[in-house]
């Protein structure tokens, strides 16, 4: 049985290969090459990441399978949400799986964490961002329970994409 762990992580290397990794086999094929270079220099640069790391409204949780970072989260609450959702609610930013190992529970694992850490917090709502043409991501998230609340603009280099807003209120523990 592989070993699972899902541990909170300040390490800004760790976090930006995964970052850069799972955008670029998620997104490499519905977006061009100079975008995806775009994205990663501004928004995934190392400086830009550590300070993500530093912010106390944010987390980032790696999980791991034999040791071998397999896939990560961020999640934020307060100001650090990427749209004023208030303090009642708790973002699930980034959700990312490598891809080698996707379908292995590790989603829905870290989905449970995030629920945990919202009603640790005292939070009644997560809510996050999916690509509007993302149906693999909508229908996983709508296993746990999100619908759909409204839309924002997401740019990823100088292409301006729809998100779908999606929340649930956090569940009762399980
Ligand atoms: C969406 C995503 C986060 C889900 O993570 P995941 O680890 O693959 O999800 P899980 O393994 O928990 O569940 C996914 C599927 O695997 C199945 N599954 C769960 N545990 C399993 C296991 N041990 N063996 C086989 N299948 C399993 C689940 O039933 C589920 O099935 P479904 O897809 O038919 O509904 C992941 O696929 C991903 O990173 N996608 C690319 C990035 C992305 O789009 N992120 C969202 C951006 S908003």
């Amino acid at each position: 049985m592989p070993m699972i762990q899902m541990d909170r992580s300040d390490d800004v290397d760790v976090i930006r290969a995964l970052s850069v990794d799972t955008f670029a086999q998620t997104f490499a094929d519905t977006n061009t090459k100079e975008d995806l270079d775009e994205y990663f220099a501004n928004n995934l640069s190392r400086d830009e990441l550590q300070r993500e790391i530093d912010d106390p409204d944010s987390v980032f949780l790696v999980a791991s399978v034999d040791g071998e970072p397999a896939g990560y989260m961020k999640t934020n609450v307060g100001a650090a949400q990427t749209e004023p959702m208030g303090d009642d609610s708790l973002e699930i930013q980034r959700l990312y799986i490598l891809r080698d190992y996707k379908h292995h529970g590790l989603g829905t694992n870290l989905m449970h964490t995030a629920f945990d850490m919202a009603r640790a917090q005292g939070k009644t709502r997560t809510w996050l961002g999916v690509w509007e043409h993302n149906d693999p991501a909508i229908a996983f998230y709508k296993r746990f329970g999100f619908t759909r609340c409204g839309s924002h603009t997401f740019v990823v280099g100088h292409d301006r994409q729809t998100d779908l807003l999606m929340q649930t209120p956090v569940p009762a523990r399980g």
